[in-house]
């Protein structure tokens, strides 16, 4: 059962003068030069429709990528039969076989495939070299590798036996076909959620965000390249509904894995539950949705780091983590000096297009968040309640750009303190330092989510009775760190409330979701 050591893929510097460097920026001149044309593919087959869909860089509108082609039902259908048709299979494919796959899959995104879907992640979901190098190579070679540790040490779990009596537990796929839906905002998320199921014996179908093709393609690429039999995962390119309509009402679907918005999770939630009747087993449901993490900080904190870790929790991304920080608690007598300094970092900041890596920040993804983003800061700078500290500037002429925005809210439950926003906006509640044992209940009653957090203090007993009061209030809680940035295998990811499942992505407890034990007892 030995398999290779699972370690972390290193994430490469980029600095000026790096190979890397010079790698990246070839491939991202290459692939803004060719236009794509980007099929489905289904049953190991491109399938191309006559229906495109145009792909530009959220940061360069004009700019045409490419297109892709876009299905429709019967798409989703012959994906199901494709999945269905493989299954077989690939279920009684030994574990070794199936895990050589994802183990060759994350050597080719770290390797050859490393500035390809770096490129394709910066281009088509404008985020920078840098988080593009975490997310899209880094974290998706882990999730391969920690991915086969997780299987071959569910496949090691068994039962006892005693004399004459031989028990054993089988491992089986589920009896069906999985649905992953992906979102745009990490590449390894997209990779993972088909994959996931994959490794545990599954067949997909697999629907990517609109905002996210072009990654997806290259992920297909790499799967296909890496030796994945036809009809396992089977990519397709319709709209959500339409899909999730097929989808839904097949009597062979077995369980979703998702990430994306609790609102369409619970949609989803409900039509599963409406369907029951139609399912021959219980479907398995795993998700990750919304989030509105935030900073807490005593007045102990370090405030150089605790500014550091408010830019970097709400900014990085432009804020387009499920895991950004997007609300902060600061204590009145550090308050001034804190505001200094993430003012001062805030003013080292550089806003463009991701061609330029002296961009921190970048483009949203769309122009419906931009214009959603852009509605909430300009209500906070009218509103009494409201105070945009910094930022505040937003523009589309040339792509979705929206300024780093900080803004002071006058009481804890105003609106940029409780609805998540996903975007480069950090709202601050000031409280009174002999309050803050109120404020840690207001900060718990009004986590509707509960995904990641962060606690910022010098003081141990205080930070013992933080992390006690806030125990509900974060899946992934974080002392004198940003809430951002979890690694696989170091810090399993996932949240509960509106959150999600909790089934932690990348970790055991999200692998044994994927498996239906069948266990054998043998008399002699
Ligand atoms: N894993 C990411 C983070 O922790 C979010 O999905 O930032």
């Amino acid at each position: 059962f030995n398999v290779p050591l699972a370690v972390n893929e290193p994430v490469k510097s980029y600095r000026p003068g790096s190979p890397e460097r010079a790698e990246l920026k070839k491939m991202l001149e290459e692939m803004r030069s060719v236009e794509l044309d980007l099929p489905m593919v289904i049953g190991g087959r491109e399938v191309y429709t006559d229906k495109r869909v145009r792909i530009a860089p959220p940061h360069d509108i004009k700019h045409t990528l490419g297109y892709y082609c876009m299905g429709d039902q019967s798409h989703v259908q012959m994906a199901i039969d494709a999945a269905l048709e493989a299954r077989v299979k690939w279920n009684a494919m030994s574990w070794q076989h199936r895990a050589a796959i994802f183990l060759k899959a994350a050597d080719l995104f770290a390797g050859p495939y490393r500035a390809k879907i770096n490129a394709a992640t910066m281009l088509g979901q404008s985020k920078n070299a840098f988080q593009a190098e975490i997310d899209a190579a880094c974290e998706m070679a882990d999730f391969f590798r920690f991915g086969v540790k997780c299987v071959t040490d569910i496949y090691k779990m068994q039962p006892e036996s005693s004399a004459g009596i031989w028990n054993y537990n089988e491992y089986r796929g589920l009896e069906g076909f999985i649905f992953a839906l992906t979102p745009f905002n990490f590449t390894s998320i997209a990779g993972n959620l088909p994959a996931a199921p994959a490794m545990m014996g599954n067949v997909v179908v697999w629907k990517p965000s609109h905002t996210a093709i072009y990654s997806a393609a290259v992920i297909m690429e790499v799967l296909r390249e890496a030796g994945l039999p036809d009809g396992v995962i089977n990519l397709v390119y319709a709209g959500g509904p339409q899909t999730a309509d097929i989808v839904l009402n097949s009597p062979d679907f077995a369980g979703i894995h998702f990430t994306g918005s609790t609102r369409v999770f619970q949609s989803i939630w409900k039509t599963i539950g409406e369907n029951i009747f139609k399912y021959k087993s219980y479907p398995r449901i795993v998700g990750e949705t919304g989030g509105k993490d935030f900073i807490f900080a005593d007045p102990t904190a370090d405030p150089q780091a605790l500014a550091i870790a408010m830019i970097r929790g709400a900014f990085e991304y432009q804020g387009q983590k499920c895991s950004a920080a997007s609300r902060a608690y600061i204590p009145r007598s550090i308050w001034d000096d804190v505001c200094t300094r993430v003012g001062n970092e805030l003013a080292t900041v550089k806003m463009g297009p991701v061609e330029d890596f002296t961009n921190f920040v970048n483009a949203v993804i769309d122009e419906n968040s931009f214009d959603k983003l852009a509605g909430y800061i300009e209500r906070a700078k009218e509103d009494v309640d409201a105070e945009v500290l910094f930022g505040g500037n937003c523009d589309k002429s040339v792509g979705y750009f929206i300024e780093p925005t900080v803004i002071l809210a006058k009481k804890p439950d105003y609106t940029t303190m409780v609805e998540e926003l996903f975007g480069p906006v950090l709202t601050v509640f000031v409280y009174e330092d002999e309050e803050l044992d109120k404020t840690l209940k207001v900060l718990d009653q009004t986590s509707e989510y509960a995904l990641t957090g962060a606690i910022f203090s010098q003081d141990r007993y205080a930070i013992e009775k933080m992390t006690r009061m806030l125990e509900n209030a974060a899946g992934n809680f974080y002392i004198n760190d940003k809430p951002t940035g979890a690694v696989v295998g170091q810090q399993p990811f996932g949240g509960s409330r509106g959150s999600g499942t909790n089934d932690k992505a990348g970790s055991i407890f999200n692998f044994l979701r994927w498996t239906s034990i069948r266990t054998i007892k043998e008399t002699f």
